[in-house]
């Protein structure tokens, strides 16, 4: 019998409930997965009793669900994920934004209050390039360059820039760290890569690019690199905003560098996560 693409099936919440116990998926994250294929919002899903659904519709949940059960991050299988408020794309070539990262954008405005400044910032490492967006934002006269050594992460930055229509005040550069950087900026924001290569991360996270995530065998390669020659890319007073990862703190403060640190910020769990620096 022909398959009715149109047809409407009616799933009731408690059959929908069903589904997501037996691909052992939590009701919030099916819902998650349904919302970003029917046209209506989380809240309204939630409250609904019945969901109506086309075939199409119930097939592509059904491959969702079946990729969330082996592990796959949401914001893979949906393509996109919030940060800061906004909507970023993501994909295989590129980083899904962490809620920790978002303490750089907090800080960015603790050190850059004014709305009017003119300011020039670099986002290195910008992979969806949610630090550098969120920030350019906030500021009426703030111009930003997103760099990255990935060309699929940056053809992500350019898409969210669009997205979020503010694609007339970035430029997109491929770059190795600065070797393609040639400017100076009152600020520079970035989120490098930070796990040792032996470290043995969870299943769900390996499904984020390898470069994004790894920096040699302490995981300080990119630091190593970045830091000693970050001073050359800043106005003077300009500032860096870094991350960093588990128990790095102490190893960070011996690289040499011309830039002095102003304030190392803890995230929610109490780990040393962001570090402001200051060249003067
Ligand atoms: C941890 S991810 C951070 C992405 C994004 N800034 C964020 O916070 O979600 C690190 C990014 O650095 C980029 N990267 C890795 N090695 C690089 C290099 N040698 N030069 C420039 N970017 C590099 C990766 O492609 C990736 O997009």
């Amino acid at each position: 019998m022909p398959i009715n693409n149109k047809a409407i099936l009616n799933i009731s919440k408690n059959e929908f409930k069903k589904i997501c116990s037996e691909y052992n998926v939590t009701i919030r994250e099916g819902l998650l997965l349904l919302q970003s294929i029917v046209n209506i919002t989380y809240t309204e899903l939630f409250f609904t009793e019945l969901i109506k659904l086309s075939y199409l519709q119930y097939c592509k949940f059904i491959e969702y669900i079946t990729r969330r059960s082996n592990s796959e991050p949401i914001a893979k299988i949906i393509g996109y994920k919030y940060f800061y408020n906004n909507k970023f794309y993501t994909n295989e070539y590129t980083l899904d934004p962490r809620p920790e990262t978002e303490l750089i954008v907090d800080l960015f405005f603790k050190y850059f209050p004014t709305k009017n400044e003119h300011l020039k910032i670099l986002d290195l490492g910008c992979g969806t390039g949610c630090i550098g967006l969120s920030i350019l934002l906030y500021y009426n006269n703030a111009e930003l360059h997103l760099a990255d050594i990935s060309k699929e992460a940056l053809k992500i930055a350019e898409l969210n820039a669009k997205s979020l229509n503010v694609i007339n005040k970035c430029k997109l550069i491929k770059s190795d760290w600065f070797k393609a950087i040639h400017k100076q900026y009152d600020a520079i924001v970035s989120n490098p890569p930070y796990i040792a290569n032996d470290y043995k991360l969870d299943k769900e996270v390996l499904f984020d690019p390898h470069e994004a995530l790894f920096a040699g065998i302490e995981g300080m390669d990119a630091y190593n690199i970045i830091l000693p020659v970050a001073h050359e890319y800043l106005k003077n007073n300009g500032k860096l905003f870094i991350e960093i990862g588990y128990n790095q703190l102490e190893a960070i403060k011996k690289i040499n560098t011309n830039l002095k640190i102003l304030e190392v910020k803890k995230d929610l769990n109490n780990i040393d996560r962001t570090i402001v620096f200051i060249k003067n």
